[in-house]
């Protein structure tokens, strides 16, 4: 534990369930509210990863096997949450997998449903049964990991930024329901990050690290997961107690830049 960490610990005694916890962002998440003295119950499908991940970080954090696709297995996960720890504070939706841009032409029926199933209607599972226990208790939040690409288009496939755009107007229906409940509703938007959507090879990784210093707007650093963890910890914690509604960009001023007038001039100059 950081000296910080041990100075504050922001979710002392707080239960938390991160969908997609297993790897990524989820995992950064994980360890960085563990940290902070949550109780965390990782959800996924990488079993191997998420138990690893779990019995390395040791008491208060399990692993649950559960496809967010599967209605069945999202209410069993919160129903175990409540039945260990007594009630759920924190929802943190980010299970999700990614397409790069692509032409609708190419993409068919299946694959469509299939992403919309996991990013979208996985994420409203995880709202409606962290909520069915959320409203009883007058108290929690929710938080969906939604993308960068729900400010600026062209940098993800049209499933993707479909199911991104669900979610946020998901969150934001949300933060009007349940705010009569005392029960906030917010996303995070982070731009690229090394996680596990890069194959897990040196070259991929730099390939990647480099493609995002040179697109990237705030220069002399690379978004990591840890960056996206602690402004989940800030949505999550007391600090945001009046914070629902929001869209948290996490991308380093990108989605205000249009670089193309720069450009332009930048090049009649040399
Ligand atoms: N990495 C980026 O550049 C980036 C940018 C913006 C948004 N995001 C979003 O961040 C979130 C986390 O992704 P990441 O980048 O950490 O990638 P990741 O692949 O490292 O983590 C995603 C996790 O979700 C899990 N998952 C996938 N399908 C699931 C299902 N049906 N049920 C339960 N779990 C499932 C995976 O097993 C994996 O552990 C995703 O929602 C992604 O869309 C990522």
């Amino acid at each position: 534990m950081s000296c910080n960490t041990a100075v504050s610990r922001r979710l002392e005694g707080k239960v938390a369930i991160v969908t997609g916890g297993a790897s990524g962002i989820g995992a950064s998440t994980v360890r960085l509210f563990h940290d902070h003295g949550a109780k965390v119950v990782i959800a996924d499908i990488q079993d191997d990863l998420g138990q690893t991940l779990a019995d390395r970080l040791g008491r208060n954090i399990s692993y649950t096997h559960c496809d967010v696709t599967d209605e069945d297995q999202v209410r069993a996960l919160v129903d175990a949450a409540v039945a260990k720890h007594g009630g759920v504070d924190i929802m943190f939706s980010n299970a999700g997998i990614v397409e790069g841009p692509n032409s609708i032409f190419d993409v068919d029926k299946d694959e469509l449903e299939r992403l919309m199933g996991i990013n979208l209607v996985g994420a409203f599972l995880a709202a409606k049964h962290a909520a069915r226990v959320m409203v009883p208790a007058k108290k929690g939040c929710i938080i969906f990991t939604a993308s960068a690409c729900t400010e600026i288009a062209g940098i993800a496939g049209h499933s993707y930024t479909a199911s991104k755009y669900g979610i946020v107007g998901l969150m934001k229906s949300l933060a009007v329901e349940l705010g009569s409940h005392g029960i906030r509703a917010n996303c995070v938007s982070p731009f690229g990050v090394l996680t596990g959507i890069v194959p897990d090879d040196e070259a991929s990784k730099l390939m990647f690290e480099g493609i995002m210093s040179k697109v990237g707007n705030l220069k002399g650093k690379i978004l990591t997961a840890e960056d996206v963890a602690v402004t989940v910890l800030y949505l999550a914690s007391e600090e945001a107690s009046y914070v629902s509604g929001v869209n948290l960009l996490v991308d380093g001023g990108y989605t205000v830049v249009n670089p193309t007038f720069i450009n332009v001039i930048t090049a009649g100059q040399s």
